[in-house]
């Protein structure tokens, strides 16, 4: 193995997209990841939903998400061109969708948001929503239809930052980081499971939600987050006549679902949000839950074959915003924290890395999300 200049630890969308752009960069680079492409970035839906994953009040949030999603375009362009595999990026739009009163009502609220945001929405009758999901329940009572979200197909984009990073001649080691190693307060490399020592003098912390548990972090350099569960599922409907048009994100009754339809006629339904630690139990509950709110949106999901259970854990910060920036360890780097957004921050995230790393323009966006935000008790 050629010695390396950078670690990265954690091969999800984040940890894959940093250590090519840290490749392009001339940087030679290692990742460390029993299983990259797994977890969270395996489990996810792909939306790159910058306005309708946020919440009122996540102003910060909103303009990094919308800063991901133009960022997207190109990014996929460039990692398609050099990987030779697709990404699944796809411009559809979402349509949110209202079934009663207290639904219409959140719709109102996010329309009121989007127009002072200057954003597009189009409020849509409960007729012009069925014009354009002609699968949707008859008793749709409104629509809003956000053209600014998109999708790709986040298992194919590991697929291609994988084939992408062995093209640059990064070595992925297939292995769980048990420790960082810090000597006098700077990073000397990792320790893998069975103990072998990968020297590095600058690492990339990009673990998700196991980002907290590595071993050998200061109290003050270890990235606080939490796991927060999302289970989730997939349907297959036809390829030939698909079910749904377009990129169908309902609201129903309060309760936030999601349908993310592939062009493969795969349409993926999410996600619950569970505190429940590191449990990925996908429970009769929780698939109850997204079956049953799944198909009074969309009753011809019924007939359609269930093709896959499973759930991810979602890095969450204590304010539920992404954790990226230096750490209080020489040489040591966070990534991670990306919660509800991993997928659409993986862009931006991979090029705010490149520039803390000195080989890329640095990120205006990314201020203010460093670890240094948290007080220590924050932080614990
Ligand atoms: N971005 C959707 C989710 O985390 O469930």
């Amino acid at each position: 193995m050629t010695p390396t200049e950078v670690i990265v630890v954690g091969g999800g969308a984040i940890g894959l997209a940093s250590a090519w752009r840290l490749a392009q960069g001339g940087l030679t680079v290692t990742v460390c990841d029993p299983a990259p492409g797994s977890q969270a970035t395996h489990a996810s839906a792909g939306m790159l939903a910058p306005v309708t994953e946020a919440h009122y009040g996540e102003d910060r949030l909103l303009g990094l998400n919308r800063c991901g999603a133009e960022r997207w375009p190109a990014f996929a362009g460039e990692l398609e061109a050099e990987s030779g595999c697709p990404v699944g990026y796809r411009t559809c739009g979402s349509l949110l969708v209202a079934l009663d009163a207290d639904d219409a009502r959140v719709l109102d609220d996010l329309a009121a948001y989007l127009d002072r945001l200057g954003l597009d929405a189009e409020p849509l009758t409960g007729s012009q929503a069925r014009a354009v999901e002609p699968a949707l329940a008859p008793g749709v009572r409104r629509g809003l239809r956000v053209l600014g979200d998109h999708q790709a197909d986040n298992r194919l984009l590991a697929e291609a930052l994988l084939a992408a990073l062995a093209g640059r001649g990064v070595d992925v080691v297939r292995q769980a980081v048990r420790c960082i190693v810090v000597e006098d307060g700077a990073v000397a490399g990792v320790a893998l499971g069975d103990d072998t020592v990968l020297a590095a003098d600058r690492v990339l912390l990009a673990a998700g939600a196991w980002s907290a548990g590595i071993e050998g972090l200061p109290a003050d350099a270890r990235p606080p987050v939490r796991p927060v569960k999302g289970q989730i599922l997939r349907i297959q409907g036809p390829v030939d006549e698909p079910v749904l048009a377009g990129n169908v994100r309902g609201l129903v009754r309060g309760r936030s679902l999601y349908l993310v339809p592939r062009a493969s006629g795969r349409i993926v339904v999410g996600a619950t949000v569970e505190e429940q630690g590191f449990d990925t139990t996908v429970t009769v509950e929780g698939i109850h839950q997204l079956l049953h709110d799944a198909a009074v949106l969309v009753p011809g999901l019924l007939d359609l074959e269930l093709a896959e259970i499973g759930a991810g854990l979602r890095p969450g910060s204590p304010d539920n915003e992404p954790v990226v920036g230096p750490t209080t360890v020489d040489g040591l780097f966070v990534a991670t924290g990306h919660h509800r957004n991993g997928i659409l921050l993986t862009p931006v995230t991979a090029d705010a890395v490149a520039g803390l790393f000195g080989v890329g323009p640095a990120v205006a966006e990314i201020a203010g999300f460093g670890p240094d935000r948290f007080t220590p008790a924050e932080a614990s």
